[in-house]
């Protein structure tokens, strides 16, 4: 019998997909077909693709031309792939001409002609892209902007600045820079936000009323009634509103949760995390404080893992000076009914930014910088025992956090990277801080 595997991503399935399937079996007598899996599709840089693997292998099952199918997950499987399952030829479109020949060393390769004038690509350009109004100011800006080009499906139309001058000069293609929040509103389908905290209550609020959907930096508010406020808003005008935290949409920070929870190091007991790092500009009044900064990426581990039902916090900070709100250090301090957590933040300060979740039957260590996870080790009493995961983390992680949110818009549900309870509980630490309840200085 001669078998034949081929791959693909098979994203909204298309005759160029099935004429290719079709040719492909007619190579042989049993045709496998390798579906690639989101995470291995996000490193090869398809960052964007529609349907879930689950869908995926349904549409290329519904052909009948397949007569296994199975999962790539990851670099260098197809070689094991033709080995295990003793494969006579390996067929794949002319796009790849060349890509495979090494394969050629295990069986035949044989690339087939590619169908012209489809692909997902198209498909997936011709539905309207989602208009992107952005407020921020530069230096910031530069990395958003760049890393968004990547995504498809969006496109930045606006941006709202208060450095009018940067701006013009270092974005000549966005069509509209404004400092006018409200001509911004009138141009976009969706705003990100990520000016000082202070000012997202109001801004957020105002892209809501004009049915604009939102992704805004952490902390959202920083009051819990104005956070409820306007999630319950988002869901009257059934829009999106989102919390950007980047690390949450990492894929080696969400499989590490998932890790966890499974039970790979027993029951957790303690989760400590460091974010710390030094001021842009020192004195610079809109600069963001170590608790706005880096709180709620701290805390975003801690409530994952432990939940947000803590028994007693406590805040301990440290400001530049006695009348000043700029906290150059704080640390938060939990106790749970079974845990405790501690997370430290720091803007003026430096410390080893590390991750570390002990359990009892081993521990997860996330070197710095954890937030920009792409590895993390589980390490047990037996050393033999430990295991190290890799996963590719692209640019700071704004992509897979901008893909997120076009996905929440187009599939019109919430995230399942930030969970809302976790939002709310962000947003409590900040009122404490503000209103210096539970809050000790040093
Ligand atoms: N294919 C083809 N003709 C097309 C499109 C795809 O023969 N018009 C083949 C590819 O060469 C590959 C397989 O179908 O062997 C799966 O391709 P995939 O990458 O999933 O589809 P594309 O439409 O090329 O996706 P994208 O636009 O995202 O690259």
């Amino acid at each position: 019998m001669k078998k034949v595997i081929t791959y693909g991503t098979y994203d909204i399935l298309h005759y160029g997909h099935i004429r290719l399937l079709k040719r492909a079996k007619s190579l042989g007598d049993y045709l496998i077909v390798g579906v690639t899996a989101d995470d291995y599709d996000k490193t090869r840089g398809k960052i964007n693709v529609k349907q879930s693997l689950m869908e995926r292998i349904e549409a290329v099952r519904s052909t009948g031309l397949a007569d296994e199918i199975i999962v790539e997950e990851y670099e260098g499987q197809k070689i094991d792939d033709i080995k295990r399952y003793g494969i006579d030829i390996f067929a794949i479109g002319s796009d790849w001409e060349g890509k495979f020949d090494y394969l050629k060393e295990y069986c035949d390769v044989i690339y087939l002609e590619r169908t012209k004038g489809i692909s997902s690509s198209d498909i997936r350009d011709k539905n309207r892209a989602i208009s992107l109004g952005i407020v921020g100011n530069p230096p910031f800006l530069n990395k958003f902007i760049s890393e968004s080009k990547l995504v498809n499906g969006l496109k930045i139309e606006a941006i709202c600045t208060s450095n009018i001058e940067d701006t013009l000069a270092g974005f000549t293609d966005i069509p509209i820079i404004t400092s006018d929040y409200n001509k911004l509103l009138e141009a976009v389908d969706a705003v990100y936000i990520y000016s000082h905290p202070t000012l997202h209550y109001q801004q957020i609020k105002k892209a809501l009323r004009a049915n604009k959907h939102v992704l805004c930096e952490s902390p959202i508010t920083l009051d819990i009634t104005e956070c409820n406020e306007l999630f319950e808003l988002a869901r009257s005008k059934e829009l999106i509103l989102t919390e950007a935290i980047k690390t949450a949409y990492s894929t080696a920070y969400y499989r590490l949760l998932l890790l966890a929870k499974g039970g790979k190091i027993g029951k957790i007991v303690s989760v400590d995390a460091t974010c710390t790092s030094l001021r842009d500009i020192p004195n610079n009044t809109t600069e963001w404080s170590s608790i706005y900064s880096w709180g709620p990426t701290g805390l975003l581990p801690v409530y994952q893992l432990l939940g947000t039902d803590y028994s007693e916090k406590i805040l301990t900070s440290h400001f530049v000076d006695k009348n000043s709100s700029y906290d150059v250090f704080t640390k938060i301090d939990f106790i749970f009914p079974n845990a405790v957590a501690s997370v430290k933040v720091g803007k003026g300060i430096k410390s080893e930014g590390e991750l570390i979740i002990s359990g009892t039957k081993g521990y997860f260590y996330v070197p710095a910088p954890w937030w920009k996870t792409d590895y993390f080790e589980i390490r047990y009493e037996n050393p033999l025992d430990n295991k190290r995961y890799f996963y590719q983390l692209d640019g700071e992680g704004i992509i897979y956090e901008l893909v997120t949110f076009v996905q929440s818009i187009e599939q019109h549900k919430a995230s399942i990277y930030i969970e809302k309870e976790v939002t709310e509980a962000i947003v409590e630490i900040m009122q404490d801080f503000k209103n210096r309840i539970n809050l000790k200085t040093i």
